[in-house]
């Protein structure tokens, strides 16, 4: 396949800058803060599943402690998107991760803040920032946090997201969806992630208590027919990241992988990273391998690369320009 996905319009929707430390940059923050690694440096990066993958994104958030390393690491992040070519992301922060931050959302926000505005002014992509909850918080924490993100009004924060491990905490529909509807009042984007490790049943919650503007992963939906459905007819996007799936265990081959079944079914579908640094992956290289297990010709590429840019919470403006 000739398409050179480094220079195909696009964005990135799904992707955690939890997920985007390289190995070098968490043992340089280890070694700065006297923080001994939890394994050997070669084996670093190997995870048994998604809980384990969750505890390691609390040691390495753990690490930054200083102003200066988070406009590091938002910095460093831009620089990645650019790499890939990618025109605009929206990035998901899970404030719980970034424990030397607890209790101080305006300073993990400026923080990060200004590593993104001298990343612009350098030319890298622009990002938008996703404030995520996690799935095992409480209702009022959840109010709490979208209460203090109305009140800070940031111009960076685009969206409420949640994450973390449903399988641990059961169905949280019902929990969240007063946060959301604030949200969406508060006129903030909504995002959630589902069907990963829930099934069909918490990307229907997902769309009817929590109202989400798109789904990340969503694609355990496949095993709903009449949710594949929905999910067409209100053309609600997928924020899919195959090689995550397959890593932290959900697929055993791309080639088992549901992504061309719903995109076949008429969701939008959108190809996207996850953690790339983490699971050692970048958006371009994500492209090339869908594209080659499922034989995508160039229009087709084309067509899941104009979905991230519409699906993401970019402003209009923007997604004009890059479309
Ligand atoms: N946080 C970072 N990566 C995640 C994933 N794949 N699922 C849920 N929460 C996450
Ligand atoms: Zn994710």
């Amino acid at each position: 396949m000739s398409t050179d996905f480094k220079s195909l319009p696009k964005a990135e929707i799904h992707i955690h800058l939890e997920g985007c430390f390289s190995t070098e940059t968490i043992v340089e923050l280890a070694r700065e803060n006297g923080t001994p690694l939890p394994r050997p440096e070669e084996r670093l990066l190997e995870f048994q599943g998604l809980a384990d993958f969750l505890r390691f994104l609390d040691f390495i958030c753990g690490l930054s402690r200083s102003k200066d390393q988070l406009a590091r690491s938002a910095y460093a992040f831009s620089r990645r998107m650019a790499d890939s070519g990618v025109g605009y992301a929206d990035v998901i922060v899970n404030p719980t991760h970034w424990s030397g931050w607890r209790g101080n959302l305006s300073g993990l926000v400026e923080g990060l803040d200004e590593g993104f505005r001298a990343a612009e002014a350098d030319g890298l992509p622009p990002v938008g920032l996703c404030v995520s909850l996690l799935r095992q918080q409480s209702c009022v924490e959840a109010v709490a946090l979208v209460e203090e993100l109305l009140r800070l009004k940031h111009p960076r924060v685009v969206a409420l997201s949640v994450d973390g491990n449903e399988a641990a905490s059961g169905r949280t529909g019902e929990k969240f969806a007063e946060a959301f509807q604030i949200a969406g009042r508060g006129g903030l984007g909504r995002t959630a992630h589902a069907g990963e490790s829930s099934g069909p049943e918490g990307v229907r919650d997902a769309i009817f208590l929590l109202g989400a503007d798109r789904i990340d992963h969503g694609v355990r939906a496949i095993e709903d027919p009449a949710l594949v459905e929905i999910l067409a007819d209100r053309q609600i996007a997928l924020g899919v990241c195959p090689s995550s799936n397959l890593v932290l265990g959900l697929y055993r081959t791309l080639g088992e992988h549901p992504i061309e079944l719903l995109r076949r079914a008429g969701v939008p579908v959108s190809v996207n990273t996850d953690d790339p640094a983490l699971l050692r992956t970048d958006l371009a290289a994500e492209y090339a391998r869908t594209a080659d297990a499922f034989a995508w010709d160039k229009e087709t590429c084309r067509g899941v690369a104009e979905t991230s840019i519409r699906a993401s919470f970019a402003p209009d403006a923007l997604k004009t320009s890059l479309l």
